[in-house]
């Protein structure tokens, strides 16, 4: 049994497409086991991505899960589990990179590359390894919120 944290960034928010994110992933299966929504400050933003702190898009990233590029929206944070939950849902959101992706994948079907920033609008955040599992649920939720 494995846990995995996904976030609906704040450009799929806007363009409304939380409720088609969330029915796409229910078919892989997995147990949502916990849900929020979060307006995310800047110091959550950072040690969620601190492993990109010296990337040259990193002031950008900021910007985006923030909502700041994106009229304050929130972002949708979830926590499924099941066998390979992890593998599971990277498989199915496809490349970083949204123009990489087939369009049965997630970002290949919502995400894009923002032409003038050059900011990936992934759409989705999934984590890649059991470790960053580990520690991105429980930067996002407590153990009590989980159900
Ligand atoms: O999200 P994923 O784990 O697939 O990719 P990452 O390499 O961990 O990058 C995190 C996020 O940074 C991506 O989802 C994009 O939103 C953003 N990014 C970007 O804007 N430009 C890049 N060249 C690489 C990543
Ligand atoms: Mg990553």
């Amino acid at each position: 049994m494995e846990r995995t944290l996904v976030l609906i960034k704040p450009d799929a928010m806007i363009k409304r497409l939380a409720g088609n994110i969330i029915s796409d992933l229910s078919f892989l299966n997995l147990k949502m086991i916990g849900l929020k929504l979060v307006n995310v400050q800047r110091e959550l933003a950072e040690q969620h991505y601190s492993e990109h702190r010296n990337k040259p898009f990193f002031e950008e990233l900021i910007k985006h899960i923030t909502g700041e590029l994106h009229g304050n929206e929130n972002v949708i944070a979830i926590v499924y589990e099941g066998e390979n939950a992890i593998s599971k849902i990277r498989n199915f959101i496809g490349k970083t990179n949204p123009d990489d992706c087939e369009p049965y994948h997630l970002r290949g079907k919502y995400g894009k590359i923002h032409t003038k920033t050059n900011c990936h609008e992934t759409v989705v955040h999934a984590s890649d390894t059991k470790k960053s599992a580990e520690k991105e649920i429980s930067l996002w939720f407590e153990e009590s919120e989980l159900v």
